[in-house]
């Protein structure tokens, strides 16, 4: 069987878009590159002494683990060394950051990105991923990135994807033209067409909910997740539930397999925990890609959000189609406000 790697298929795909110069063509494989460093050293995360925490606190509040600085600057310096990238926003940094550099001011897209998700697996080799969208900048190409660039409705994204560093590393991106899914050979060092086309199947038997926080959550998802518990052969409930607590990891199984990934807002998390720009965006525009949906719950599409701040928050829930309409149901009878 012939391979098709990730650099080859992007090139290919070039023609799906016919005014296409090569240059997101290339911001993609920049992305590629990165993917391949950080899943290095993710891989030897127990050898060297790169897990752990940094000693910093995020913006969001949260310890810093080595590995998310390492990650961070690890796609920041890939991007910009694509020179067509010309500002990032990172779940890790405080403000956007727009590069300086003439040929980097010059590029048409800027990424926002979580560069290291599910931080809190690292320690005990579980899952983690990486999350990235790509805008198509707003302000003038030659000068430095502007807030607005990155301030875009998720509807907006050229691409987006997640990359997984599980059992195998895998790649998983879209152009709005499909999803497609790539296996990194360790023995190549390639990423490889392992999944084309992927599809997210319209039902499923898996719900995916950090059920600690149930005392917590809306009523019309403690009534949701009753009725994934019941039993009902018809619709193959129970519905198994699993959770990974790394987001790519979550969504990864739910998207190939069928199901539902629910993080709701909480009396304390009025908006959730999950971050518009570089967790929610990114994965509805995949899950739209496939055939699946992603809301806040309330019956407003995850894409359609206008953000307000850089690192805005949002109740999500995504996955198999008939299975998130099933979930906004209850939201719709159980909690009016
Ligand atoms: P990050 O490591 O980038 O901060 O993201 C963690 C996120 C996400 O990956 C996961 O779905 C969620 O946090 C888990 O949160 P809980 O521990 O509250 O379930
Ligand atoms: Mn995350
Ligand atoms: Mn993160």
């Amino acid at each position: 069987m012939v391979v098709k790697t990730l650099n080859e298929f992007i090139i290919e795909r070039q023609s799906d878009f016919p005014y296409a110069k090569g240059e997101l063509t290339r911001l993609l494989s920049h992305i590629g590159v990165a993917a391949k460093v950080v899943n290095r050293d993710v891989n030897k995360a127990g050898l060297v002494d790169i897990i752990g925490e940094a000693g910093n606190i995020n913006i969001q509040g949260e310890d810093q683990k080595k590995l998310d600085v390492f990650a961070d600057e690890k796609f920041i310096l890939s991007l910009q060394a694509s020179a067509e990238c010309c500002g990032i926003a990172s779940e890790e940094n405080e403000d956007f950051i727009a590069f300086e550099d003439e040929i980097a001011r010059n590029g048409k897209y800027v990424v926002t990105i979580d560069p290291l998700d599910g931080s809190s697996n690292i320690d005990v080799n579980v899952s983690i991923g990486t999350i990235f969208a790509i805008y198509r900048r707003l302000s003038e190409v030659g000068h430095k990135a502007e807030k607005r660039d990155f301030m875009q409705e998720g509807a907006k994204q050229v691409a987006a994807g997640y990359i997984l560093y599980g059992s195998s590393s895998m790649m998983v991106y879209t152009t709005g033209r499909g999803v497609n899914g790539f296996t990194l050979d360790p023995s190549i060092g390639e990423f490889c067409l392992s999944h084309p086309d992927i599809k997210s199947p319209a039902s499923g038997i898996i719900y995916s909910i950090n059920e600690g926080n149930y005392i917590k959550f809306p009523e019309g998802v403690k009534k949701y997740l009753k009725y994934c518990q019941e039993k009902d052969e018809q619709t193959n409930r129970p519905y198994s539930s699993r959770y990974i607590g790394s987001l790519v990891a979550d969504f990864h199984r739910n998207l190939l397999k069928g199901g539902i990934f629910i993080y709701p807002k909480t009396d304390s998390s009025p908006n959730g925990k999950l971050r518009l720009l570089y967790e929610a965006n990114p994965m509805a525009f995949v899950i739209e890609q496939a055939g699946g949906r992603a809301t806040d719950g309330k019956g407003t599409r995850i894409l359609d959000v206008i953000p307000e701040k850089l690192h805005q928050r949002v109740p999500l829930y995504i996955g198999s189609r008939n299975m998130v309409e099933k979930a906004e149901e209850f939201m719709e009878k159980f909690c009016k406000n």
